[in-house]
């Protein structure tokens, strides 16, 4: 074989019977292929084997597995981003004419999909408060109601919702049930009848602020009912970007342990000073959704909001003033970030909506990294002392 032709038909390294690496490979190949046509189409190759990178890949596939074991569903897709999650789950369970419920209290992101994207399709929605059930099961009852997508706590102002209480509602009238699950995480909430989590694995379950990713677990049903959609739209996880999810989960619960126990010494310190007119934490044992959050979830997480008594113009130079926490939006990774709600989240609401979600001027979400307590509450502090004295 000339070198010209060798560099392109590599020499294979193949591992000797019972030496196997610890770590999986990252498999970058986009084509995967048999020895004869026929070898790839009995039916151990069709249900097991690999052939193009868009439909299947052995390390997106390892993600796909262990996230969806962690959820406690049997099977996952998994795409390039949450939004791209989100847009799957939502997309493939709705036809021109259906209404899709949302609420005041999500994602931005996610109402702009519904408010903005979905309307090209003729697709109508209703924004609700999670909270409001009676208007929950009003909007239920109308037959074009196909869908609701939720938050388990909200982002920004981490609202936990009644999750029991809204899947009963909507398995009594046939509506589909979506929960992205990003804050509440993969280890959390598997115990109800959801019909499909989202998740973005940009958030904990990388946990390094170093790659994007999202998840769409659910039963075999459903992800079969998926799959096609995702191999057509093409929002391919990248097998790199799996590899480097599969290296952050092996910290995970060590990661999403230590993110809610600074954020509870965080919220407490907060609700000490004096410029915090409020905080919203479920770990406080004073959240209204304390004792909901406790039954659903356990830990909440490393992400709070709270209301700072000030105008825009003090809450931004209180954020400006503090240095460990850095202005972005994201959560999840291992430095501390923070966010002017309004700005960043809400700028798609009216006022009357914005405050319906309990959002206003003064209000601050801050996404707790793994920094020590110490050097975060210091930090808050100088800020606080720059800001108001
Ligand atoms: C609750 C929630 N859902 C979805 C997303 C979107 O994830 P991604 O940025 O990976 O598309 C985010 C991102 O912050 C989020 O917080």
């Amino acid at each position: 074989m000339k070198k010209e032709t060798r560099v392109t038909h590599q020499p294979a390294v193949d591992l000797p019977d019972g030496n196997r690496s610890v770590v999986g490979p990252v498999y970058r190949s986009v084509k995967f292929t048999f020895p004869t046509i026929q070898s790839g189409m009995t039916a151990e190759a069709r249900r097991d084997g690999f052939d193009y990178t868009r439909d299947s890949n052995p390390t997106t596939r390892q993600l796909e597995c262990l996230s969806a074991e962690l959820q406690g569903r049997d099977d996952a897709i998994c795409v390039a981003s949450g939004m791209a999650a989100v847009w799957l789950s939502v997309v493939a369970n709705l036809s021109a004419g259906d209404r899709i419920i949302i609420f005041v209290e999500c994602y931005r992101p996610i109402r702009t999909l519904v408010r903005e994207r979905l309307k090209h399709f003729g697709i109508n929605y209703s924004m609700l408060s999670v909270h409001d059930h009676a208007s929950i099961a009003k909007e239920f009852v109308a037959e074009d109601t196909k869908l609701l997508i939720f938050e388990a706590p909200t982002n920004p102002m981490l609202q936990v919702p009644d999750i029991s209480a809204i899947v009963t509602l909507a398995k009594q009238h046939g509506v589909t049930t979506v929960l992205d699950n990003t804050f509440g995480g993969l280890h959390n909430h598997g115990q109800y009848e959801i019909d499909y989590y989202v998740h973005s694995l940009t958030k904990y379950a990388s946990g390094h602020g170093d790659v994007m990713g999202g998840a769409v677990i659910a039963n075999e049903a459903n992800i079969r009912k998926l799959k096609p959609w995702a191999v057509n739209m093409g929002s391919t996880m990248d097998p790199g970007a799996a590899f480097l999810i599969l290296r952050g989960l092996r910290t995970y619960y060590l990661r999403y342990r230590r993110h809610s126990e600074t954020a509870l010494v965080i919220a407490e310190f907060l609700q000490g000073n004096a410029h915090v007119k409020r905080v919203f934490y479920p770990g406080l044992t004073n959240d209204p959704g304390h004792a909901l959050a406790q039954q659903q979830m356990g830990e909440c997480g490393g992400v709070l909001s709270f209301d700072l008594d000030a105008d825009r113009e003090q809450t931004w130079a209180f954020i400006d003033a503090l240095d460990l926490f850095l202005t972005t939006s994201s959560v999840g990774s291992t430095e501390s970030l923070v966010a002017p709600v309004k700005l960043y989240f809400a700028r798609d609401l009216s006022e009357e909506e914005a405050a319906r979600a309990g959002i206003n001027d003064g209000t601050v979400r801050l996404s707790v990294g793994l920094e020590h307590p110490d050097d975060l509450t210091a930090d808050l502090e100088q800020a606080f002392a720059k800001t108001f004295e």
